[in-house]
């Protein structure tokens, strides 16, 4: 069941920017704060806009490797609507504070503002929302597919995962070297078509992670549903658990293995856009197949998911490219 969502302001601990376009941040997690793998957050990025958005705060990062940008400009465009994302990861440290992880990938007005943030700035975040991940999933192995800001929810479910006694391998492709925003140790290269796991990336606590680029620059040279199946083609399809979280058509193609070699599990987390994120504005709906004359429902990504079972979900835009 999904929990009841809070406003909450919470303070920033650390931001810093990975890859070419990334920002991790980490927040102080109040005492009462209780959230599951696979939940987001709902974040108010500008506040007071016209104030807090002047040319300075946004652009005073020398490491900032996106153009220069006037911060007026940006107010322009609304950032009123709060932006979701997911809850990456909640981790305890040994003297018992807890912070909140969260990555942002910096695509637009919102998480620009979230990527100038700095120590001891505060978010204003509706939180958690949303389902979460079933941990008790069958499947001894679990694989997690992840693309872009995909990755983010799959952090804190493969240490949970592990935690439970599952073989977690995780599964990352981007364009190129650049889009990976973790910190991968040194001398990795291309590996043509052979799936070669990657350990030893502290943001994954350890657990390996097969990398795809679409340019060949690192591991696998193709998507990250190529990287999959040439694992799998090592290993076999036998007794795993498929999660995954990307684009609806990274999720498609995901879905049409899960169908292919009859897989009994797949949770997807689905990015539909989002206005409200409490169920009102319905800008979130997706079909959810039903034994009724439509052959679907439609359900809310915001209240019914993000989660859902990839056999459930009838995808917007259909992938063919999945060799079986
Ligand atoms: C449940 C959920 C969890 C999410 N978790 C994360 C996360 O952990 N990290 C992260 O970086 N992003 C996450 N996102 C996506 C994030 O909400 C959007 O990237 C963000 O709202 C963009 O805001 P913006 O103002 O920067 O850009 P906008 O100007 O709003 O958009 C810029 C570009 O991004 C695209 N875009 C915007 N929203 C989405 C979306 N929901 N899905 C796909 N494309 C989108 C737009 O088409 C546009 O091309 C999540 C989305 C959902 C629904
Ligand atoms: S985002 Fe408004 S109904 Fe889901």
């Amino acid at each position: 069941m999904p929990s009841a969502a809070k406003k909450w302001l919470l303070k920033i601990l650390s931001s810093r920017l990975a890859g070419d376009d990334f920002v991790w941040l980490t927040l102080d997690a109040p005492p009462d704060w209780q959230s599951r793998p696979g939940q987001f957050v709902n974040i108010r990025c500008c506040e007071p806009c016209a104030d807090e958005l002047s040319p300075l705060s946004l652009d005073d990062r020398p490491d900032a490797p996106w153009p220069r940008t006037r911060g007026l400009e940006i107010a322009e465009r609304s950032t009123l609507v709060r932006r979701p994302v997911s809850i990456c990861d909640l981790r305890t440290h040994p003297d018992g504070g807890r912070e909140i992880v969260l990555l942002v990938r910096i695509v637009g007005p919102g998480s620009r503002i979230l990527s100038a943030k700095r120590p001891g700035d505060t978010l204003d975040c509706l939180g958690p929302i949303g389902n979460a991940f079933n941990l008790d999933a069958p499947g001894r192995r679990a694989w997690l597919i992840g693309g872009g800001c995909g990755i983010a929810p799959l952090v804190g479910l493969g240490r949970a995962l592990v935690a439970r006694g599952r073989e977690v391998t995780l599964f990352y492709g981007g364009r190129d070297s650049g889009k990976i925003p973790l910190s991968l140790p040194p001398g990795l290269g291309p590996t043509g078509t052979q799936a070669v796991p990657v350990t030893g990336i502290p943001e994954l606590g350890g657990a390996p992670l097969v990398i795809a680029t679409e340019d060949g620059s690192l591991g696998v040279k193709g998507l990250v549903t190529d990287a999959l199946q040439a694992y799998a083609a090592q290993t076999g399809w036998d007794d795993v658990a498929l999660f995954g979280c990307g684009p609806d058509r990274m999720m498609s193609a995901v879905a049409t293995l899960v169908a292919l070699h009859d897989l009994p599990s797949c949770q997807v987390s689905m990015e539909n856009f989002m206005g409200c994120a409490i169920g009102v504005c319905l800008s979130c709906a997706t079909k959810v197949r039903a034994d009724n004359t439509a052959g679907f429902v439609t359900k809310f990504v915001c209240q019914d998911g993000p989660i859902f079972e990839a056999r459930d979900v009838i995808f917007e835009q259909k992938w063919e490219g999945c060799k079986p």
